[in-house]
C-alpha cells in the first residue's frame, strides 16, 4: 500500500479538525506536518506523532521541510497563498480549501500549475461537486456550471431588514458549521462571490457560463448543464468530510462514515434567485472577476478586513459590502505578474478599506 504524506496547513480550524478525523481513520493517509495561525500544536503534533509543526510565519517553511505527497490548505484568507502557489509549482497534490487564495492569485496559480503538473482537488463542497460532474466529459459538452448557496441564515430579507443585524445572528448558520470568517461570508453572499472566481480558476469557464442559484437545504452541492439538456447533480448530505476525504484519497474514493440521504423520506429540492440587492457582495465579486487582474485580490482583501470589522463590531452588516464596494473604486488595478505584485494589490486594499472603517 502506497502512504501518502499529507501537510495540513490550519491543522486547529474547522476544515483541519475534519481532516484530522478523515485522516486518522486511514491507513494509507499519514501526517507529515501540520501548521496553525497562533494555536500551540505540540498536543496535537504528539497525539499524531508529526515531526514537523509551524505555529505562523510562512507555512513554506513547513513544506520544505516535510516533504509531502500531498498539501491540504485549510488556511483562511490571504495567508494562505503561498503555500498554494508552492504546491502548484512543485506538482505536489493540492487539496485546497483556501479558496481565498485562488481568488487573489488565480492567473498566477493557474501558470504555476500547468509548470508543475500536478493535481489541484477543490475542498469546497461545490467545487468537489463541480470536478465531480465535470470529469472525463469533453469541455465543448459542458453548457455552463451552476453553483448552489444556501442564502444563508438571512435568506429572505432586504435590505431594510439587514442593517441591524448582529455578528451572532450572521453566525448562525442553517446547514453548515464552518470558523467565523466563512459563516459570515456565507451571510453575506461573499462566500459564494468568491466560490465563482475560485470556478472560473478552476475549470477555466467564463463568467458568463458560471450561474449561482440560491437551494436552502444544501442537499444539492452543484450541478453541470450540458449541451444536449441533460443536468448533472451532485448529492449529499451537507458534510465536508466527504469533499476532504475526496481530495485526499483521489481517484481511490475512501469509504466515509458521512450520514447517507434517506430519499424515501422526502428530500426538497427547491431552488430560487439569489437577491443581489439584499446581497450586493455577489455581483461585487462577479464585477472583480470579470475586471480581472488585481481586482479579485482586491476584493478579498477588503472583505476580510471588513468582516473582521464586522465581528469586533466596528461596523453594521450592510457595511461589509460598502467597504468591499468603495475600497473596489479606491484601488488602481494592474496586470497580477508575480507574487509581490499580489502581496501590494492585497496591502493596497486593505489601506482602502480601513480608510472606510475610519468614521469621517
Ligand atoms: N469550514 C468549512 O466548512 C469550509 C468549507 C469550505 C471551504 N472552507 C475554506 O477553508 C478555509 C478554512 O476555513 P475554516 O472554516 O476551517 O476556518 P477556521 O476554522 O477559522 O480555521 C482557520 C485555520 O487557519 C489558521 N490560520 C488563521 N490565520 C492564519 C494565518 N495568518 N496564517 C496561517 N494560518 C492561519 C488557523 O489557525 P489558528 O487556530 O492558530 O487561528 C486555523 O487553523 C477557508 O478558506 C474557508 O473558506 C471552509
Amino acid at each position: 500500500m502506497h502512504v501518502k504524506r499529507v501537510a495540513l496547513l490550519g491543522a486547529t480550524g474547522s476544515i483541519g479538525r475534519q481532516a484530522l478525523e478523515i485522516v486518522e481513520r486511514n491507513p494509507a493517509l499519514e501526517l507529515c506536518g501540520l501548521q496553525s495561525g497562533s494555536t500551540p500544536l505540540d498536543a496535537l503534533a504528539a497525539a499524531h506523532g508529526v515531526d514537523h509543526v509551524q505555529v505562523g510565519g510562512d507555512a513554506t517553511l513547513l513544506l520544505e521541510a516535510c516533504e509531502p505527497d500531498v498539501v491540504l490548505n485549510a488556511i483562511v484568507g490571504f495567508a494562505g497563498v503561498r503555500a498554494t502557489l508552492w504546491a502548484l509549482e512543485r506538482g505536489v497534490t493540492l487539496a485546497l480549501a483556501n479558496k481565498e487564495s485562488l481568488v487573489a492569485a488565480g492567473e498566477l496559480a493557474v501558470a504555476a500549475g500547468a509548470r508543475g503538473g500536478g493535481l489541484l482537488l477543490p475542498v469546497d463542497s461545490e467545487h468537489s461537486a463541480l470536478f465531480q460532474c465535470l470529469e472525463g466529459r469533453a469541455p465543448d459538452t459542458v453548457e455552463s456550471l451552476v453553483l448552489t448557496a444556501s442564502g444563508g441564515p438571512f435568506r429572505g430579507r432586504g435590505r431594510a431588514d439587514l442593517a441591524g443585524v448582529t455578528p451572532a445572528e450572521a453566525l448562525a448558520h442553517p446547514t453548515w458549521r464552518m470558523g467565523r470568517k466563512i459563516t459570515v461570508d456565507s451571510a453575506t453572499l461573499a462566500n459564494k462571490g468568491l466560490e465563482l472566481i475560485e470556478a472560473h480558476w478552476l475549470f477555466g469557464l467564463p463568467y458568463e457560463q458560471i450561474e449561482v442559484v440560491v437551494h436552502p437545504t444544501s442537499v444539492v452541492h452543484s450541478l453541470v448543464r450540458l449541451r444536449d439538456g441533460a443536468l448533472l447533480a451532485h448529492l449529499g448530505h451537507p458534510d465536508m468530510r466527504v469533499p476532504i476525504s475526496f481530495a485526499l484519497t483521489y481517484p481511490e474514493r475512501a469509504a466515509t462514515p458521512a450520514q447517507r440521504l434517506d430519499l424515501a423520506a422526502g428530500i426538497e429540492l427547491r431552488f430560487e434567485a439569489p437577491d443581489l440587492d439584499a446581497f450586493p457582495l455577489l455581483g461585487l465579486a462577479r464585477r472583480a472577476g470579470e475586471q480581472g487582474g488585481t481586482f479579485p485580490c482586491a476584493y478579498n482583501a477588503a472583505n476580510e478586513v471588513a468582516v473582521a470589522a464586522f465581528l469586533d463590531g466596528r461596523i453594521g452588516f450592510l457595511d461589509i459590502a460598502a467597504t468591499v464596494d468603495d475600497a473596489l473604486g479606491a484601488v488602481e488595478g494592474s496586470p497580477a505578474r508575480d507574487l509581490d505584485d499580489l502581496v501590494e494589490a492585497d496591502a493596497a486594499a486593505r489601506r482602502a478599506a480601513e480608510r472606510r472603517l475610519v468614521p469621517a
